[in-house]
């Protein structure tokens, strides 16, 4: 073995440490956005500057803890610090993205989904020894509370005014009133967001998860929305009825097990003039293309929840969160679809319509 010490470039290595340090911190301050969120922290701060001792009677906590929890906050840049005034508040962009929850931009839902899907990590450690799977229902709470609120945010963006918008003739089918399986709904935020904004429609969500299905059912009487909206637990390849107008997956045909069985069933279900709208997170066709913090972020969260998934189900494709759309186009065209098209797109997703 050589004895030489490598030569290093300084410059490249100061970077690298650098970088480090700035993940190193942001794994911490995924634990502490779950607190301040669950605690009402940010919500409380965003009625106006406090002292830590304010926030503290405010929320009914210890000043202690908050202090320390406020520093961190202030460090990281979600939280702004007067020293002058010794007080914490928040700017106009840390409550729309922090403190309320309707916001497009609410971000908590995604560390509480970041934090939950690291329960996971000793399995995952030895499942690729193994190469066993793990089902979505098998996860911390954190994973499905936290993707539904994350994920939220980005239908609240961009479902109504621009997806729905992209596809042929189905805004005005939707109007009018039209049958839809929200396929792989989660706790049902895509599905209750359509009941909503077309009451002459009727909803379909199902879900192999019977726990999200039931989140999904309380949040649909919550909202009085239960006349035009029915979930139900059903695989992809299994639920029930024909004849819809629409069907959409929302970020959930690559953590099927067999997403080409799925898109037959699917197929099968729509009526003949039915369209497919199909939503997958944002990936270009080469991996050497996803190197990116974006790439980054879906390869991670695919290592400990997508591939998982899928390969706990029969077939066990395993697509991945980074597809891309040459996959997902094969995928759809070997279940006999003959059309398929990218029909909008956003830095987090893609956004494609299949027709029978
Ligand atoms: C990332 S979550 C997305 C949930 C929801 N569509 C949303 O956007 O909030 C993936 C979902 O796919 C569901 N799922 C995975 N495999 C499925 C299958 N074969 N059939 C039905 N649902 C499935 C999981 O239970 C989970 O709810």
């Amino acid at each position: 073995m050589s004895t030489q010490a490598p030569v290093l470039d300084m410059d490249k290595l100061n970077a690298f440490v650098g970088q480090f340090v700035s993940d190193l911190g942001a794994a911490g301050h995924a634990g502490m956005v779950v607190i301040g969120e669950r605690l009402g922290l940010y919500k409380a701060l965003a009625t106006g500057p406090m002292t830590s001792a304010e926030l503290a009677a405010k929320t009914k906590t210890d000043e202690r803890y908050l202090r320390e929890w406020l520093a961190s906050q202030a460090a990281g840049g979600y939280v702004t610090f007067d020293a002058k005034s010794n007080k914490f508040s928040l700017t106009p962009e840390q409550v729309f993205t922090m403190a309320d929850e309707d916001s497009p931009a609410y971000l908590p839902g995604a560390f509480e989904l970041a934090v939950g899907s690291l329960f996971a990590v000793p399995r995952i450690a030895e499942s690729f020894k193994t190469g066993a799977g793990m089902g979505w229902g098998e996860h911390d709470a954190g994973v499905i509370h936290g993707c539904e609120k994350f994920f939220k945010s980005g239908y609240v963006a961009n479902l109504m005014s621009a997806w729905i918008p992209s596809l042929d003739g189905v805004q005005a089918k939707l109007e009018k009133g039209a049958k839809v399986a929200d396929v792989g709904c989660g706790k049902g935020a895509s599905t209750l967001l359509m009941a909503k904004a077309f009451p002459k429609s009727k909803f379909f969500g199902f879900d192999y998860h019977d726990g999200s299905i039931e989140g999904a059912r309380m949040s649909a009487q919550r909202q009085g929305l239960s006349e035009n909206v029915t979930f139900s637990t059903a695989s992809a390849k299994g639920f029930s009825g024909t004849n819809y107008d629409l069907v959409t997956v929302f970020d959930c045909l690559h953590d099927m097990g067999d997403p080409v069985g799925a898109a037959k069933h699917i197929r099968e279900s729509l009526a003949p003039d039915g369209s497919w709208m199909i939503v997958e997170p944002f990936a270009n066709d080469e991996m050497k293309d996803n190197m990116n913090p974006v790439g980054r972020m879906f390869y991670s969260f695919s290592t400990l929840l997508c591939t998982p998934c899928s390969r706990s189900q029969e077939i066990g494709l395993c697509l991945g969160a980074q597809a891309g759309e040459k996959r997902i186009h094969d995928v759809v065209t070997e279940a006999g679809f003959t059309r398929f098209r990218r029909a909008t797109q956003t830095p987090f997703n893609l956004v494609y319509e299949a027709r029978p």
